[in-house]
Order: structure tokens, then C-alpha cells, then sequence
């Protein structure tokens, strides 16, 4: 028995997905049970080159998703509609979805899922998030029996890259900016990459399954990488340190009055620049790779490193996907669905509010070159309990002395209140950079 495929997009991805379909040989065997039924594309000029009967090729979408012979709806078509109202009539219409589609996953998720599991169909998205790196089924499946403490990722391949060439060229970011959209590596609009957009979608997907429950993309934490300058990098550089866009979901771990792990514990979720020190495990992470630490209990680090974007490699996952609800169907006994590959969560996670989360800090500070200086910035972090680690003053910039601070673990809000305090002493110029330390 075949399983039916309807494809709905035939871009970089569609395409990598149609050419593993079509050339199952050497890979498992379930693959020859999978047969391409429909492709959904915006022209029929498309897909010339693939060795296929031309009459798979439809314009019309919604045909392939309303088809009662279709199984499996693979939609790679991306951006939030039509794709968000073909995932919904493909369940409506009793079919598996397999989709690539963060966005959609991220901001429609409730009310995907709510719709899948009424009617008893699969949604599987492993290309999502990381394109080639398998992180969302050993989240479901392998990391099960864990209570997860933290995901850390680098799941945005544009910016990593910008921030590589950044750190190895002592280049600024406009500069690298231009020429990474020259080679093809940023789109004309990089706002969804370089404003952690991307970033943020992905990691709400993973949160919702580390941690169980449904997640508002809005409550997320959300800076970009277009304020990092080559300074930063540099001092970075001489204290140790690579700058990584890093999206962070941690438990704040609360006991209950028993001992036990309490089952409500916020969650920090944020994304934003973050100085990570070079011994660390994402630190060596370059280029357009992506990777995800993540830490539980028992388990301890578990890092998945990989290509997280690209033809093949997202195809990979893709056809992954559609393996596992074909490999369901084929033995599927029960009508319930299967408790490790559907999605099942009815709340929504608390997330602590940005001021109460703890991190170490950096902070530049351009100040008049005055005795004095350092001692009043000292004070006015001690006034708020602010510790710190190093400060460093290396030099002048712009006539002025630049001064640079890490700090200890800190409550956000104490640090924000200190440089309130710091911005109004006289000596004080401006605050260029203020970023965050793993
Ligand atoms: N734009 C993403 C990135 C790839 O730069 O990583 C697709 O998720």
C-alpha cells in the first residue's frame, strides 16, 4: 500500500523533499511506500527538471488539500497565509500535515493543534527549527524521561554567519550585512533574521515541547544583532568571549514546600545577543551552523549540531516527518493518537518578566578621562547590589575613555535601575553597548 503525498510549495525546500522521494534507493526502505500524488506550485513552469508525470503539477492548492486520496500534506510553501488556511483545511479534511512553517507553527500552534487532535491527525514539524538537526522528536521521544532545565540555541544560520565574519574580519555589521545579502547568505530584507524574529519563533516551538505546555510568541524577549560593533566584538574577544545570538528557555527552578519540583515554575524566554565564554559548547559554533544545548535531569548536556537550513538538509527532516506518520498508519491499531508524536498541551506556560531574570552583564560606558571615574561607577553599582566581575579601561575612543564592565549574576532590574543612576553622573558620556553573558 502507497501513501499518498499532496506537496504544497516546490521551492528550496519542496525540492529537496520531491528529489529524496523520487530516489528512495539506499534509504529505508518505507520510502518506496511513499509516492508523490500532487504538487501544489505558483506556476507550471516549475518543476521541469524533476523525473515525474507532469500531471502531479496543480496550481490549485487547495485542490490537493480537500482530495479525499491524499494521506499526507506537506506544505513548504512558508509565510503565514495561504499556508496557515491550507494546514487547517488538510486536518479539516482528516490528513496528516508535515510542515517546514515556524511562523505559522509558532503563532497558530493553539489552534493547529487543537484542530489536529480533534480530528485525530498528525502535525509534525522536525524542519522547523535547526532544518536538518533532529531536535524536535528526541524532544518528544529521547529526552522524555528528562526534566528539562534549559534549551540554549544558535538557530538562526544568517546571523551566526554575520557574527563569525564579524568576529574573524574585525568588521562592523553594516558592512558584513551587505555583502553576506551580495552572496546570497541574507535576504534584501534581513529584519526576520538580523531582529531575531526567526530566532524567537524557533524557540518558542522548542519551549512548548521542553517544557509542556503553549507559549505566546509576544511574551518573548526579543533583541537583534544590528547594535553589535566590531568594538564589542573585539573586547569580547580580549576577555574571552564570542558574541552568539542566542535564543535561551530556562526553567527558574522553584521548590514546593515538600521538596518537590513544582509543576508551575516560570520560564525565562528571550533572545538576544549574548557574550558566551570560549570554553563553552556554543561557542565554537560558526558560520551558518546552528545548535542546541540542552540540559536536563538526569541526562546532563545534550548538544545537537548541524546544517539548519538548505535544500537537503531541511528535506531531510521533512521526509522524515512524513516517514513517521507513515510509519504510524501502517500499524496504527487504535484511533487514539500516538501520546509521543501528537501534541497534547492545554496550558500556557508562565514566562518571567524580563527584570527578574538573572544573567551576568557587559557594559561599555564612554566617559570624560577624570580622576574618579571608575570609583563612581563602582558606587552606583553597589547601590543596587550590582557585583562585579572585571572592569577594564583600554584605551580612548572619540576623546573619550572607554570603560568595560562584567558583572556577577544579577537581577536584571537591579542592573537597569544601577545604569539608570550611572546615565546621570556628569562624567559619564553615554553607555554604547549593554549585552548579556551566558
Ligand atoms: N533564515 C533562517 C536562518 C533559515 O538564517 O537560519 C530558515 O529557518
Amino acid at each position: 500500500m502507497a501513501f499518498k503525498v499532496g506537496l504544497l510549495g516546490l521551492g528550496t525546500v519542496g525540492t529537496g523533499t520531491a528529489e529524496i522521494l523520487l530516489s528512495p534507493e539506499g534509504r529505508h526502505p518505507l520510502l518506496q511506500e511513499l509516492e508523490i500524488y500532487k504538487i501544489g506550485v505558483r506556476s507550471l513552469d516549475k518543476g521541469r527538471t524533476l523525473q515525474i508525470d507532469k500531471n502531479v503539477f496543480t496550481t490549485d492548492l487547495e485542490s490537493i488539500v480537500t482530495d479525499p486520496a491524499v494521506d499526507i500534506v506537506v506544505e513548504v510553501i512558508g509565510g503565514l497565509e495561504p499556508a496557515r488556511t491550507l494546514i487547517l483545511k488538510a486536518i479539516a479534511g482528516g490528513k496528516h500535515v508535515v510542515t517546514a512553517n515556524k511562523a505559522v507553527i509558532a503563532r497558530y500552534g493553539d489552534e493547529i493543534f487543537t484542530a489536529a487532535n480533534e480530528k485525530g491527525v498528525y502535525v509534525l514539524l522536525e524542519a522547523a527549527v535547526g532544518g536538518g538537526i533532529p531536535v524536535i522528536q528526541p524532544l518528544k521521544q529521547s529526552l522524555g524521561a528528562n526534566r528539562i532545565q534549559s534549551v540554549t540555541g544558535i538557530v538562526n544560520g544568517t546571523t551566526n554567519y554575520i557574527l563569525t565574519r564579524m568576529a574573524t574580519e574585525g568588521a562592523d555589521f553594516a558592512d558584513v550585512l551587505a555583502d553576506a545579502q551580495k552572496l546570497g547568505y541574507a535576504e534584501a530584507d534581513p529584519t526576520a533574521d538580523v531582529d531575531g524574529f526567526d530566532a524567537a519563533d524557533k524557540i518558542a516551538i522548542l519551549a512548548s515541547l521542553a517544557f509542556n505546555g503553549r507559549i505566546k510568541l509576544e511574551q518573548i524577549y526579543r533583541e537583534g544583532i544590528r547594535q553589535i560593533s566590531a568594538a564589542d566584538i573585539a573586547y569580547a574577544e580580549r576577555l574571552d568571549f564570542v558574541i552568539k545570538l542566542l535564543a535561551i528557555a530556562k526553567r527558574e527552578v522553584t521548590t514546593s514546600a515538600n521538596s518537590q519540583p513544582s509543576t508551575q515554575d516560570n520560564l525565562q524566554l528571550r533572545v538576544h545577543p549574548t557574550l558566551v565564554p570560549k570554553t563553552h559548547p556554543l561557542a565554537n559554533i560558526n558560520g551558518v551552523y546552528n545548535a542546541i544545548l540542552i540540559e536536563g535531569e538526569p541526562l546532563g548536556q545534550v548538544m545537537f549540531y548541524g546544517r539548519g537550513a538548505g535544500a537537503g538538509p531541511t528535506a531531510s527532516a521533512v521526509v522524515a516527518d512524513i516517514m513517521n506518520i507513515a510509519a504510524v498508519l501502517k500499524t496504527e491499531t487504535e484511533t487514539l493518537p500516538h501520546p509521543l508524536i501528537s501534541c497534547s498541551h492545554q496550558h500556557y506556560c508562565t514566562i518571567a518578566p524580563m527584570e527578574e531574570v538573572v544573567s551576568r552583564f557587559y557594559a561599555r560606558f564612554l566617559t570624560r578621562d577624570q580622576p574618579g571615574v571608575i570609583g563612581k561607577l563602582g558606587t552606583s553599582f553597589g547601590n543596587h547590589g550590582v557585583s562585579l566581575e572585571s572592569i577594564v579601561q583600554t584605551g580612548m575612543r572619540d576623546h573619550l575613555a572607554e570603560i568595560v564592565v562584567v558583572t556577577h549574576d544579577v537581577r536584571e532590574g537591579n542592573f537597569r535601575q544601577a545604569l539608570e543612576e550611572i546615565r546621570t553622573l556628569d562624567a559619564v558620556d553615554s553607555i554604547p553597548s549593554i549585552l548579556r553573558v551566558l
